[in-house]
């Protein structure tokens, strides 16, 4: 199978949000971009792109047979794999006495055993181009809301993983988690003070992101593995008594 001359990424959740954004950043410099997302929404969002490179494919990122099927489409196409962005996650907020086994189960699958997958299939590709992983946690990891149980424990496992991943895969492949505090998607209308309550003085954005994503699997942070990178305008570093 023919390698192409391009850096291959596979971006997963890649419909919207940070995701999204992520695509876009990598596929604007000049990375052949395979996003994945349930919400076959993505196809429109992928012919959106201006670069000839991107493709779509709608799969549950939770179903090890699914995973096998993209990343195989991937070394179809391109012949390599250089960049893996485990981004795709889902919230299930529920006071812990609704919170069903099946709910607690679905949030750890789509959000921390999806990754285990997609690393364990893509790592051959990944060690051929002296790749990078990126997953995509969050500061719930390290602090919370009530009635967010199963995200929180998600969120830290990933960072586990992460660690773990890196020691396991290194040298020939780097693993990294960026952890994102408040990111507007446009989910929701932000108010001033909102934006105020940040050290860095505003709600983050999906572009913010993309940029560490995108120095994260590049060549300028090729001694950078392991690490946890915290996104959040310094709001977990805000001591807050009231
Ligand atoms: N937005 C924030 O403030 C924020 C903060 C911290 C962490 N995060 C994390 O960043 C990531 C992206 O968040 P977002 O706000 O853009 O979310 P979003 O809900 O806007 O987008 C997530 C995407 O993942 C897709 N997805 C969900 N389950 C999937 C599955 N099983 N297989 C494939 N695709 C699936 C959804 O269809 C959606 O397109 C998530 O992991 C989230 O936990 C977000």
């Amino acid at each position: 199978m023919a390698r192409s001359e391009t850096p291959s990424a596979l971006v997963t959740g890649a419909a919207r949000g940070i995701g999204r954004a992520i695509a876009a950043r990598l596929a604007g410099d000049g990375w052949s971009v395979h996003m994945v997302d349930l919400d076959d929404e993505l196809h429109a969002h992928a012919d959106g792109l201006m670069n000839g490179g991107v493709r779509a494919y709608v799969a549950d990122v939770a179903d090890a047979a699914a995973v096998d099927r993209v990343v195989s489409a991937v070394e179809r196409s391109d012949g390599r794999l250089d960049g893996l962005v485990a981004n795709a996650g889902i919230m299930h907020r529920a006071p812990i006495e609704d919170l069903e086994p099946a709910h607690w189960d679905r949030v750890l699958a789509v959000n921390l055993t999806s990754t285990f997958l997609l690393a364990r299939r893509a790592r051959g590709l990944l060690a051929a181009t002296r790749g990078g992983i990126v997953t995509i946690g969050s500061t719930r990891a390290h602090m919370s809301e009530p009635d967010t149980e199963a995200y929180a424990a998600s969120k830290g496992g990933l960072v586990a993983l992460t660690h773990a991943l890196a020691v396991s895969l290194g040298p020939a492949i780097r693993v990294n988690c960026v952890s994102p505090g408040w990111i507007d998607t446009g989910a929701e209308t932000l108010t001033g003070e909102d934006h105020a309550q940040h050290p860095a003085g505003r709600v983050g954005t999906p572009a913010d992101v993309a940029a560490l994503v995108a120095y994260l699997l590049g060549e300028e942070s090729r001694f950078v593995t392991g690490a946890e990178w915290v996104v959040d305008g310094g709001m977990t570093r805000k001591m807050i008594y009231v």
